[in-house]
């Protein structure tokens, strides 16, 4: 398949993203736009000089600690209502435009709050409200997902975990833990993730990114993970990959955000390939498409230009994403339906 037919038939897959974070996902040509309109300082004013402050180019170092830098600078921007509202807008639209029809995004209300006189509830009603309105409007589905980080206090988790509860009946469907994963164990917050479970919201941790396999096992045994954002340092561990076979556990993968972190060294060494072929249900998500100047289609595209991974596998692993959607059972069961569909005829 020459490269730009294959562009344009995973352009035009119907996709899944179940790991976008939105503060990650704001464009740096957004950015300037919405400094502008809403009187924010910035550390530079045109797209170029800009650029560099807020996504991975050339000659970064390629660690996490660069990574989560460029994450840090993106949250300042979350300075209004209205900025939150705009933001929130584009990176919807800009999913639905990238042909993403069941979109799981994720946001910290603790960042997105820090700079507003609000609470999480005003932060995350912002964010549904939007949400729901570009969904009126775009052939877009999406569910939400409140993050905390592990490097921040147990009391925020605690806080966020209340807030998801309140807003359980209207648009949130998980919790997820985020943050510096060397040195920040995620133990301290089970109490937090096995509520949240209790009251059938979705988990979903971070682990065995930054640190080792061994971190995947303690989500899923202490944390009641359903799934694991990254999870690929899994495959250091036969064991542990029997482990999360007979779980069901699913694997939110995001390959380029992995090669920018330092975590793989290359898209034709990434362990997404072992992975699937040993059965373990892997995803293909974009973590930060903004940092790393990525489309869910771009991500694609690499995979399968850089790996023995097909489209067809592609397609499985789209309904792999289908069956692990943070959705009630019924619900869940008509998205996979409606995958099934339009994947037939893709
Ligand atoms: N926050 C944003 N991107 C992240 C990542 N890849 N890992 C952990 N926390 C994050
Ligand atoms: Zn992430």
């Amino acid at each position: 398949m020459s490269d730009n037919h294959l562009y344009e038939s995973v352009a035009a897959l119907p996709k899944i993203d179940l790991h976008r974070h939105l503060e990650g996902s704001i464009r740096v040509e957004t950015l300037i736009e919405v400094a502008r309109l809403y009187q924010i300082d910035l550390p530079e004013s045109d797209v170029e000089t800009l650029r560099p402050h807020v996504q991975i180019v050339k000659g970064d170092p390629r660690t996490w600690r660069e990574f989560l830098g460029k994450f840090r600078v993106l949250r300042r921007f979350f300075q209004s209502p209205e900025v939150i509202k705009h933001i929130t807008r584009e990176v919807v639209i800009d999913a639905a435009d990238d042909n993403v029809k069941y979109l799981e995004l994720r946001f910290t209300p603790h960042a997105l709050s820090r700079h507003i006189d609000c609470t999480y509830y005003d932060v995350v009603s912002w964010v549904c409200e939007t949400v729901r309105a570009v969904e009126a409007t775009h052939d877009i589905q999406v569910g939400l997902i409140l993050s905390m980080n592990r490097h921040e206090e147990l009391q925020i988790g605690e806080e966020i975990l209340r807030t998801a509860l309140e807003f359980h009946d209207c648009g949130i469907a998980g919790l997820d833990l985020a943050g510096q994963e060397p040195g920040y164990p995620a133990e301290p917050f089970r109490k937090v993730f096995l509520k949240a479970k209790e009251a059938n919201l979705g988990v979903t941790i971070h682990a065995g990114e930054w640190a080792g396999p061994e971190n995947v096992r303690r989500a899923v045994e202490h944390l009641g993970a359903d799934r694991i954002g990254h999870g690929v340092r899994s495959a250091d561990d036969p064991d542990l990959i029997e482990f999360l076979i007979e779980r069901g556990v699913l694997l939110e993968i995001c390959p380029t955000s992995n090669i920018q972190s330092g975590v793989v060294s290359e898209m034709s060494r990434h362990p997404l390939v072992e992975l699937f072929k040993h059965n373990v249900r892997t995803t293909i998500n974009t973590d930060d498409p903004a940092i790393s100047n990525i489309t869910l289609t771009d991500e694609i595209v690499h995979v399968v230009e850089n790996t023995t991974l097909t489209v067809e596998d592609i397609k499985q692993q789209i309904l792999t994403a289908a069956a692990g959607a943070f959705l009630p059972e019924d619900e869940r069961a008509a998205l996979v339906n409606r995958f099934e569909t339009l994947l037939a005829s893709s």
